[in-house]
């Protein structure tokens, strides 16, 4: 008879599992009122003096490993069961989205991948500035009617400290320190003291340009462009509309000739097929003077242009204010490698 409990504490080492149902027929099927320990004890009764020491030892180990093994397995079935509500190995993982390059970003980098393989090279300045640097090195003068053309942020006045109304700044700044030739390309945030609706922002994105050398002409700022408008609009029919900026004699306005072929083609070129993208001339003498450059010796031309305004072009956005929302629809739709 030891010999069967011994048998029985092995078992009961043994098993495994973790199904409570399980769990309870084994504890039925040696604890229950008709269980094997109760048929032992009964036993134990009818056994001889000099076996009963042995017989209680082993009986009392088969009881506390019945006990101990139940409450493993109790604590196992109920750690399985919270982690199997979990863990489900079949579904598929989370997903954590993958952001996308703002369109302002796109349109830029594009600009600049553009402009740079023909030589020209990226050059920043300050979004804060100064009355100098953002006017009157520009051929603005104080109370030059002109400065009425930009409303301006200021931070101070007397001396006048402001928020750059233009990238244009950034040109007094790199002619200042650098000498000709002179070929870059200045991308940034500008500044103005607009109400903001559908087609303007007190907040937007120019890219400046300008070229200095040794007899700059008119015609190779035409090429320049018409180089650019070629590469990023795929367009080839430009033309030069005299206009007026205080930094540049002669100056125009570039437009595009976008067609007239679906409906949207006709309300933004308000019927005319053309569309305005940028301003552009030939530096003033008085700007390169202003900068410290001969300006008997060397010409050259500039240009300026939105960001906004061309990645609305680009991609048929009617409302300006979309950009500076990020509002998450939004900005997904867009996806680049530049
Ligand atoms: N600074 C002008 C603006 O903000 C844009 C511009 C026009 C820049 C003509 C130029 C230029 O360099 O030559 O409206």
């Amino acid at each position: 008879m030891i010999d069967k409990i011994k048998e029985h504490i092995n078992k009961v080492n043994l098993f495994k599992t973790v199904d409570p149902k399980e769990i309870n027929s084994f504890r039925i099927k040696y604890l229950g009122k008709k269980g094997l320990l109760n048929k032992f004890f009964k036993f134990f009764k009818d056994v001889s003096g000099k076996e009963k020491k042995s017989f209680g030892r082993e009986l009392n180990l088969l009881k506390k490993a019945v006990n101990e093994k139940i409450k493993t397995l109790q604590a196992l079935a109920e750690s399985f069961d919270e982690a199997s509500t979990d863990l489900d190995l079949h579904r598929p993982g989370y997903h954590s989205g993958i952001g996308s390059r703002h369109p302002l970003s796109i349109v830029k980098n594009r600009i600049v991948s553009i402009f740079s393989q023909i030589g020209f090279n990226l050059s920043e300045g300050p979004e804060i500035e100064d009355d100098w640097h953002n006017f009157t090195a520009l051929n603005l003068p104080e109370h030059h009617p002109a400065r009425d053309m930009q409303d301006t942020f200021f931070l101070r006045k007397n001396p006048d400290i402001l928020l750059r109304t233009h990238t244009s700044s950034v040109q007094v700044r790199y002619m200042e320190n650098n000498s000709p030739p002179i070929r870059i390309l200045s991308p940034g945030r500008v500044f103005r003291n607009e109400s903001i609706s559908a087609r303007s922002h007190c907040i937007f994105h120019q890219v400046e340009g300008l070229y200095i050398n040794t007899q700059v002409s008119f015609a190779d700022m035409k090429q320049t462009l018409l180089y650019f408008t070629e590469a990023l609009f795929g367009k080839s029919k430009i033309r030069f509309r005299p206009s007026y900026f205080p930094f540049t004699e002669p100056s125009a306005e570039v437009d595009i000739y976008w067609g007239l072929e679906t409906e949207t083609d006709y309300r933004i070129t308000k019927g005319t097929g053309w569309l305005e993208i940028m301003g552009c001339g030939m530096v003033d003498p008085n700007v390169l003077s202003n900068c410290g450059i001969d300006s008997k010796k060397y010409s050259g031309y500039a240009f300026g242009m939105g960001i906004e305004r061309i990645a609305m072009l680009l991609y048929q956005i009617n409302d300006i204010r979309t950009f500076f929302e990020n509002d998450i629809r939004f900005l997904k739709q867009f996806s680049s490698t530049v």
